[in-house]
């Protein structure tokens, strides 16, 4: 099980402060156990790996299998929680190079998630010449770029195989009853997944908007189900060794002396996508009523060779989290070499992850002493039950840790803002006044 370190936290942090920040840890942990908060209607995910409806996932199962039957490739159409989550357990799991690896399941391509010509195009070439299935992704069905990314694949989808072979390769993933995505699905026949009411999007990676792409990708859905549960049960559990009370407990007392940036990193470079995934779901809960950590990311060890003066040495507002692994899915061992050109025999016969762990505490010690905190969250194995156990542990501590803040974990308003402007200077029906303004202020 996930294991959150805070002991080095405390040469930043006095005892006492630590203890206050704790008392309201306990206090935001009822609140969000007990619904009592605000934002209550929308946690449906706390309880998901108990209750998740069974018949879906063996629906959601039923149809991986007829994607990987006739397509090689899935396009994964969506933007935000409803594309993030997806694509990080992939790569997690798979690896960063899944589309290039020889394999029986399809490549899958996520679009939907930019406005830019260009990546179309790229996606458009990736696919010419060979089967393909869709899955789009949009609880609210509105969403203007999954919505131009649909239009543009529905089209050709369409032309390949027919209206009624099209309807049979897209799968609509959205609200059970309402939004144009929903609409559009029941006039044309689209098997759909619901996103259920009570879940928003970056907490949704264990609903079918998450399960479906990493079915098709040939992850053990069950077991990403079985370590969430597991997670569930610990998160659940009040007191000092609640990971998750570790983890909010240790973020805002150094938020509260002035740390206002966290930088995730792991040195697994197939974490890339799950540290994006993390920067939404803390990013988007957090960070209202001017207020907020700001979550920022590292891979690690490369970007040691970029950032790494910045975190050694730069303004000193940072802390860092670091996830880690007891053992890596496969080792490599350095080999002896006769003549040792290169001075690596020392080396000779050690695993690559074991020099990996030194590189990590080594440069834990040095930051440290460079002035930045480090909380690390060590787990056992980069497979389906640590990525089930990383999802509901962070999602949990997430709700503790925005209460903990004293905002709404699960709105996300400041999200519209651009969303008016764009629509507004794009000429939309219902948008004339704002236009006008906006037009003047660009001049
Ligand atoms: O977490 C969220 O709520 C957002 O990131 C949404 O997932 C994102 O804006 C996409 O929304 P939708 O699924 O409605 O298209």
């Amino acid at each position: 099980m996930i294991k959150v370190t805070h002991e080095i936290t405390k040469s930043f942090v006095s005892e006492s402060e630590l203890n206050a920040v704790f008392s309201d840890v306990e206090k935001a942990h009822q609140t969000l156990v007990n619904g009592t908060g605000p934002g209550k209607d929308f946690l449906g995910w706390t309880t998901l790996p108990r209750d998740y409806d069974r018949d879906e996932l063996e629906r959601i199962k039923a149809a991986a299998a007829r994607i990987r039957k006739d397509s090689e490739v899935l396009l994964v159409i969506g933007i935000g929680g409803s594309y993030l989550g997806a694509r990080a357990a992939v790569e997690f799991i798979k690896s960063p190079f899944y589309n290039q690896q020889k394999k029986t399941t399809p490549d899958v391509l996520f679009v939907g998630n930019n406005l830019s010509p260009d990546y179309i195009h790229s996606i458009f070439e990736l696919i010419k010449d060979r089967d393909f299935s869709i899955n789009v992704i949009s609880k609210s069905g509105t969403t203007t770029e999954p919505a131009i990314a649909f239009r543009l694949f529905r089209d050709e989808i369409e032309k390949r195989y027919g209206a009624a072979g099209a309807a049979r390769r897209i799968y609509a993933t959205t609200d059970r009853s309402r939004g144009v995505l929903k609409q559009v699905a029941t006039a044309q026949g689209y098997e759909t997944f619901a996103v259920p009411d009570n879940i928003g999007g970056r907490y949704s990676v264990l609903t079918a908007v998450g399960l479906l792409p990493c079915a098709v990708a040939g992850l053990d859905v069950d077991m990403m189900f079985a370590g969430a549960e597991e997670a569930m049960d610990v998160c659940y559990k009040e007191g000092a060794s609640n990971p998750a009370w570790i983890y909010a407990a240790a973020r805002n007392a150094l938020y509260r002396k002035g740390y206002c940036i966290e930088v995730l990193g792991c040195y697994e470079p197939g974490f890339r996508f799950m540290s994006e995934w993390w920067k939404q779901l803390y990013g988007e809960s957090e960070g209202k009523d001017r207020k907020g950590i700001f979550p920022a990311s590292v891979e690690l060890t490369a970007d040691l060779h970029s950032m790494g003066q910045y975190l050694q040495d730069g303004e000193r507002k940072l802390m860092e989290t670091i996830v880690t692994f007891d053992r890596p899915m496969r080792d490599i061992t350095i080999p002896s070499q006769a003549e040792d050109g290169d001075g690596l025999n020392f080396l000779a016969g050690q695993g690559l992850h074991s020099i990996n762990t030194q590189a990590f505490k080594g440069t834990m010690l040095a930051h440290m002493d460079g002035g930045v905190p480090n909380i690390e969250i060590s787990c056992a194995a980069p497979d389906e039950r640590t990525l089930g156990q990383l999802v509901y542990f962070f999602e949990f501590a997430c709700g503790v840790s925005g209460y903990t803040l004293g905002v709404n974990p699960f709105d996300q308003p400041g999200v519209e803002a651009y969303k008016v402007n764009m629509f507004a200077l794009l000429g939309k029906k219902g948008y004339e006044e704002k236009r006008e303004e906006l037009l003047k202020r660009l001049g």
